[in-house]
């Protein structure tokens, strides 16, 4: 499932599905319909929205037709991401117009981005909500309820939802996120996420372990722990959410302290996690993953260019040779894990040579997997501020395809290691294509389609001899 795959900015969108819930008051069988876009946050913050609601009586819905309150979950990390939701709203407002009684509301980091504009922008649209006023949602549907359209986009210092169980939505029963911290404080100068999402802040690694141990007892058996920033996790005993002292076991806990306590949560529990910083991914990480066979082996570490002179421009506080460094300390420390990426291709005064440096960065790692994108000027940043955005359009595109081009090669190069092997399955289910065969990945994250076979079934373990693969799939059997 395309949902599960780590961070990144899904284009498409997921929808909520049926489920019973819990009776509130007033809102008693009102239906919510949430639609999600962008990074993984984005998804794990619907799962609390919906729980929100659930606590009023709220049931969620997958047919937006039905729907008493239709909720997108925006993303604004790059223009086309923002022209999706506004072109999705047209058909919300064709819906609308043959239930006038429907709420439709706006989430997210559009929602941040834009605030109260939207309204003035989207006649359909009645409410506007940022990331961390959704405990608010239930008045402000009241207000609208009442004749009136509603907006909160306050940021907060303090909200991390520590306390809201989040309801599943979409879930396989295997595989879940959980959200560690929320917010950046990092200013990389293309990114608009420190202004839709506010400042860094991280949460209580006592509500993170129980969220985790709930969801294995519950059947799942692969948490990725979610974060923009996760090496820069920490917790101390300041950061009660009311503001005052709280007793807690560990004075400080690091991102390290946190992978080691869900990995002791149980070994059958799988740990991911994403995103890692290169400025930030420490040795005590590398050891902790090496040392727990249930950390998964895969990292994804955005470069984001291979070039120091743009990631400067960029504002990413590392250069070159430290990132090479990086990932020679990963090969060092675990000898057999997948790295992943994020290319932006075209950013401001980038020329040839520099991008020739992102293609031979490429070459070095041969990473896994890689997320590609052609920069796209993000109003408000640092480099909307600062720099021309002037490379044009159909450069951007060429030097795109180079990167597409050399990452497919790469990841086939990666998987065909894997032929021959023992690989460790997580099963999730029945493959696309057939319910003869199963599919789940292994701890590298690849993906691997295998025949059914009897006393197996998904959400257990199974060992595949890989025999072959495809451009994205390996393929083998039980054994
Ligand atoms: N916190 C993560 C990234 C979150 S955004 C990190 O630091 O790596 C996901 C990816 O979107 C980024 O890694 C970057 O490659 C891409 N991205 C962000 N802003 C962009 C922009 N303005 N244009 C193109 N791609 C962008
Ligand atoms: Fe954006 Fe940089 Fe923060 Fe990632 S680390 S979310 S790219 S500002
Ligand atoms: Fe995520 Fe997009 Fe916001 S990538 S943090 S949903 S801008």
């Amino acid at each position: 499932m395309e949902f599960l795959t780590p961070d990144k900015t899904h284009d498409e969108a997921r929808q909520g599905e049926a489920l019973v819930l819990e009776p509130g008051e007033k809102n008693l069988g009102r239906k919510l319909y949430i639609e999600s876009y962008g990074c993984a946050m984005n998804f794990s913050d619907s799962e609390i929205v919906a729980s929100i609601l659930a606590e009023k009586g709220f049931e969620t819905t997958s047919d937006f037709n039905n729907a008493d309150v239709v909720f997108i979950n925006t993303c604004s990390i790059r223009e086309n991401a923002e022209t999706r939701v506004r072109n999705r709203l047209k058909e919300f407002a064709y819906a609308k117009g043959k239930n006038p009684g429907m709420v439709v509301g706006v989430l997210g980091c559009m929602a941040e981005r834009l605030k109260s504009k939207f309204l003035e922008e989207e006649k359909l649209v009645d409410v506007v909500v940022g990331p961390d006023a959704y405990r608010d949602l239930p008045n402000l549907i009241d207000k609208v309820d009442g004749g009136q359209k509603a907006v909160n986009v306050l940021l907060s210092r303090e909200e991390t939802y520590a306390d809201i169980n989040p309801v599943r939505l979409n879930s396989n029963g295997i595989n879940a996120f959980v959200s560690i911290m929320r917010g950046c404080d990092n200013m990389c100068s293309f990114c608009v996420v420190p202004f839709t999402r506010g400042r860094e802040r991280s949460r209580d690694p006592h509500s993170i372990v129980a969220e985790c141990r709930d969801l294995f007892n519950k059947g799942y058996r692969e948490v990725t722990l979610l974060g923009q920033n996760v090496d820069s996790y920490k917790w101390s005993a300041t950061q009660s959410a009311d503001g005052s002292e709280q007793l807690v076991d560990e004075p400080i806990v690091n991102f390290a302290n946190l992978l080691e306590m869900v990995a002791l949560i149980d070994p059958d529990l799988r740990v991911r996690f994403s995103t890692s910083h290169p400025k930030d991914i420490t040795d005590e990480v590398l050891h902790t993953i090496a040392k727990y066979d249930n950390i998964c082996n895969y990292i994804h570490l955005p470069v984001q260019s291979g070039n120091s002179r743009v990631l400067e421009l960029m504002n990413r506080t590392y250069d070159r040779e430290w990132y090479m460094g990086r990932v020679d300390a990963i090969r060092r420390i675990i000898p057999d894990c997948a790295i992943s990426t994020d290319i932006i291709t075209g950013f401001c005064t980038e020329t040839e040579e520099e991008h020739n440096e992102t293609l031979s960065m490429m070459d070095y790692v041969q990473y896994d997997y890689a997320y590609m994108f052609m920069y796209s000027e993000r109003p408000g940043t640092l480099a909307a501020k600062r720099y021309a955005d002037d490379i044009p359009e159909p450069i951007k595109a060429v030097r795109l395809n180079q990167v597409v081009a050399k990452q497919r090669e790469s990841s086939h190069y990666r998987l065909q290691q894997h032929v021959g092997r023992v690989d460790r399955v997580l099963i999730e289910g029945f493959s696309k294509k057939s319910d003869q065969d199963y599919c789940g990945r292994n701890d590298k994250n690849a993906m691997v389609v295998f025949p059914v076979q009897e006393g197996y079934k998904p959400g257990q373990y199974a060992n595949v001899l890989v025999e072959k693969c495809t451009s994205a799939t390996l393929i083998g059997k039980i054994i």
